[in-house]
C-alpha cells in the first residue's frame, strides 16, 4: 500500500485508513468464498451503515431467535475489509452478515453468483457534513482544518473510501451484476416501516406486522442512541471523542454549507452525475432533484 498522508494509504485505486487493513488481506478477498445466505451491507462512509446494520441484525434476530449471542452489532456484522478484530470468517455460523465500504472491483468476485448486497446511499451534502463531523472526532482520521478544507478533500476524493461520486457510479453501473437492493437514507427517514419491509422481502424474511413494528421501534434514532449494542459507544473514548449517532437528520447540510459552497457543489454534482438517473432528497420539507 502506498502511504499518501499520515492518515491514508492507497491500494488498487482506493484510499484506506492507515493501519485498518493490509494489501495482502485485500488481495485475499479475491478468493473469499461467498455463501448463498451471506448478506453484505455496502455504503460510502456516513451514509447510514450502523442504522441499516441495526435493521438487518434485528431482522435475523427476530426471524431465527438468538442462536449465537454477540456483544454488539459490529460483532454480529463485522467489516469485510478491516483486519482489526477479524476472525476466520469461514468458521462463522451462517447466515454471515458483513458491512463494507469497498467498491465493486475490490469485492469477492463470488458475490456476483451468490449472496445479497444492500447498498445505502445518502444525499451528498448531508454525507459531507456527517463525514466532516466524524473526521473531527474519530482519531484515525485527519482532523479537518475547516469545513471548507474538508469539502475540498472530499471533492478530490482525498478521504477514506475515496471519492463519493465514483463509489455511487461504480455500484450503480454494476448493479445488474449483483443481487442488490438499493436504498436511500432519506427514504428510510421518510418512511422507516416501508424501508424495513423492503429489506425483509429482499432477504426473504416473512416477518409478522408486529415483528416489523418492533424492528422499526428499535431502529429509530432516539432508541438506537441509547442502545449499547447499536450506538458504538463501545468504542474507546480515546479513539472516538464524540458520537456515531450525531443528529440523524436530512437537511442538516444547510447549517454548514454557505450559499456559494452549495451552488458550487450543485454544479459539480450536475457535471459528474447529471447523466445518471438519480434523485436526491435534500430536505424533508420540499423534496427535489
Ligand atoms: S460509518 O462510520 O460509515 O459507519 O457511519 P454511518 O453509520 O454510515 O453513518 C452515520 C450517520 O448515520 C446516522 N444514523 C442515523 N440517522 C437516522 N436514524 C438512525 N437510526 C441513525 N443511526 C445512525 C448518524 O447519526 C450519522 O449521521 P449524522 O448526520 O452525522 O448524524
Amino acid at each position: 500500500m502506498e502511504q499518501i498522508s499520515d492518515y491514508l494509504c492507497r491500494y488498487k485505486n482506493y484510499n484506506f485508513v492507515v493501519g485498518s487493513t493490509t494489501a495482502e488481506y485485500i488481495d485475499s478477498l479475491q478468493s473469499f468464498g461467498i455463501c448463498d445466505d451471506d448478506v453484505l451491507l455496502v455504503t460510502y462512509p456516513k451514509s447510514g451503515t450502523i442504522w441499516t446494520q441495526q435493521i438487518i441484525t434485528s431482522i435475523y434476530e427476530l426471524d431465527g431467535g438468538v442462536s449465537v449471542s454477540y456483544a454488539n452489532n459490529l460483532e454480529r456484522m463485522p467489516w469485510l475489509e478491516y483486519t482489526e478484530g477479524r476472525s476466520d470468517y469461514s468458521l462463522r455460523p451462517s447466515p454471515r452478515l458483513f458491512a463494507s465500504h469497498l467498491t465493486p472491483p475490490l469485492m469477492p468476485p463470488g458475490l456476483k453468483e451468490k449472496g445479497k448486497v444492500i447498498y445505502v446511499m445518502r444525499n451528498p451534502k448531508d454525507n459531507i457534513v456527517s463525514y466532516y463531523h466524524f473526521s473531527c472526532v474519530w482519531a484515525d482520521l485527519q482532523t479537518p482544518k475547516s469545513f471548507e478544507d474538508f469539502l475540498e478533500q472530499y471533492l478530490s476524493g482525498n478521504v477514506g473510501a475515496s471519492c463519493w461520486f465514483d463509489h455511487i457510479r461504480e455500484w450503480h453501473a454494476k448493479r445488474d451484476q449483483y443481487n442488490i437492493l438499493f436504498l436511500t437514507y432519506e427514504d428510510m427517514i421518510l418512511d422507516l416501516k416501508t424501508a424495513v419491509t423492503k429489506i425483509c422481502h429482499f432477504l426473504g424474511k416473512d416477518l409478522s406486522e408486529d415483528a416489523i413494528d418492533q424492528i422499526v421501534e428499535k431502529s429509530t434514532f432516539k432508541n438506537m442512541k441509547k442502545d449499547p449494542k447499536a450506538n458504538y459507544e463501545f468504542v474507546a473514548t480515546e479513539r472516538l471523542k464524540g458520537d456515531f449517532m450525531r443528529k440523524g437528520k436530512v437537511g442538516d447540510w444547510k447549517n454548514t454549507f454557505t450559499m456559494a459552497q452549495s451552488e458550487r457543489f450543485d454544479q459539480i454534482l450536475q457535471e459528474r452525475m447529471g447523466d445518471m438517473d438519480l434523485k436526491f432528497i435534500w430536505d424533508t420539507e420540499s423534496q427535489q432533484l
